[in-house]
């Protein structure tokens, strides 16, 4: 019996990907995760909102279970999680009860950075926060600062920028805040704080981030306007949300893997259904298309506030290009996929203005770095990027995943086309976004 090409060991913890020396390629019709943004906020809107919320598609990730965790250890009802249908009661505006115990986030930096946000607004209850090894080395200082201006009262390690912290409930004042980073995490925060806040709440960022909590808010009956000339979003305090049925897309970070799987593999074609196409997240359909990949969008359509599409990708030959600028807050968690993509293309592709991806789960530019080096990659790191020298052939070796999920399937989708075998250690990661990874890798991958 001939090896598989695909297989994990040591309980999980290890991905294994030999392709033959014939090659492989990818084939089929399939759909990815729910959106893990929509997921985070559609608990976390559902759980403060008067009256029942439904969740169809929900991603069944670790990072949703963490957000479900918490807001179950204040008070909300949450039905198991359930990719057809999580029902919601929320406890209603500004009455979250206090926890009887630590609020664990895991690896989670959307749960407890919105979070913080709510919990600072809670006027007169106890709170403490914390994660998993690397979310206690994150920045929190990005919304603990705005929350202080709020007047906020937050204290933790390294001058109340590191988890664990401790949080008392104050009644803020609104602020309008400029925001020095584009990011959704930041703003959200700052937006939820608003929402248990009297007065205008505004964030003004410096460039477009996705704005799911935006479409959200508005569609649980929050007092929200956006000025996309001026990049601010103010929202109205004290307006109670109502429990909504919420659809969840497919998720176009974890779509991002099978669109560059299907680009450099030879021989394939993937149609991927139902993904969410919400203009502040396709900037890596943008990346790729300026690649010269071969990338279709279906039927596109509008499911419960956020755009759809499906998406049908078939292999050819990339050119390297340049990234930077206002494109990297919409591809900022695509960006380790969009390095083997380059790669696997012909000349150099540049990544610019992307320092941001030292702070994710791991230091993402290091490590794609490293890691695609020693399969044989030409990439040199940048202090705010990465310059790949595309074209080179790729070498199976032994990776490390440094806990970092989407450093797991980037490293995979890079060995399906090296030659030789790859290990990739740590690949248990994947469950933070994308539990099914490899059993839809196994499904698509063809010998050739
Ligand atoms: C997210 C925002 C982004 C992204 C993260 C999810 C969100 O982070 O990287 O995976 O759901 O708001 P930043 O806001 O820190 O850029």
């Amino acid at each position: 019996m001939s090896t598989p090409i695909i297989h994990l060991t040591s309980k999980g913890k290890n991905l294994i990907i030999h392709p033959p020396l014939s090659g492989v390629s990818l084939i089929g019709t399939i759909r990815v995760p729910g959106d893990k943004s929509i997921s985070h906020r559609a608990l976390m809107l559902g759980a403060i909102a008067r009256g029942q919320t439904t969740i169809e598609g929900l991603l069944l990730g670790e990072d949703p279970r963490s957000t479900a965790s918490c807001f179950r250890t204040m008070g909300a009802e949450i039905s198991q999680l359930n990719s057809k249908k999580v029902i919601v009661q929320g406890v209603g505006l500004n009455n979250l009860s206090e926890p009887p115990d630590i609020l664990k986030a895991g690896n989670s930096g959307t749960t407890l950075r919105l979070m913080l946000g709510l919990l600072a607004a809670s006027r007169g209850r106890f709170f403490t926060v914390t994660g998993d090894n690397s979310l206690r080395s994150r920045p929190m200082g990005r919304v603990v600062k705005p929350l202080q201006q709020m007047g906020a009262s937050i204290w933790g390690r390294k001058n109340h920028s590191l988890a664990p912290l401790a949080i008392k409930g104050e009644q803020l004042q609104s602020i309008h805040y400029h925001s020095p980073i584009a990011s959704a995490q930041v703003k959200s925060s700052i937006l939820l704080a608003g929402l248990l806040t009297e007065g205008k709440t505004t964030v003004t960022e410096p460039a477009i981030s996705r704005d799911h909590s935006e479409r959200m808010l508005k569609a649980f009956g929050a007092e929200l306007t956006v000025d996309r000339e001026v990049k601010s979003v103010t929202i109205t305090g004290g307006t109670e949300l109502t429990g909504q049925t919420v659809i969840v897309p497919g998720d176009i970070s974890s779509a991002a893997f099978w669109l560059v799987a299907g680009a450099i593999v030879p021989g394939s074609e993937l149609l991927i259904e139902n993904v969410g196409v919400n203009p502040t997240r396709t900037g890596i359909i943008e990346a790729l298309a300026m690649m010269e990949a071969d990338i279709q969008l279906e039927n596109q359509r509008e499911v419960a506030g956020e755009p759809v599409a499906d998406l049908r990708v078939r292999h050819g030959e990339l050119k390297g290009c340049t990234i930077e600028g206002n494109l990297i807050p919409r591809l900022i968690d695509e960006i380790p996929i969009l390095a083997v993509a380059a790669a696997f293309a012909q000349g150099t592709t540049l990544i610019k203005d992307a320092a941001e991806l030292r702070v994710k789960e791991s230091d993402r530019l290091a490590v794609i770095a490293s890691q695609l080096n020693a399969m044989g990659a030409k990439t040199t790191e940048l202090p705010d990027g990465l310059e790949i020298v595309g074209g080179v052939l790729l070498t199976g070796t032994e990776v490390k995943s440094y806990d970092d999920h989407r450093i797991t399937m980037s490293l995979a989708i890079a060995a399906l086309n090296a030659k030789e075998k790859t290990t990739i250690y740590g690949a248990q990661a994947a469950a933070i976004s994308y539990p099914d990874f490899v059993d839809t890798l196994t499904l698509t991958v063809q010998s050739s």
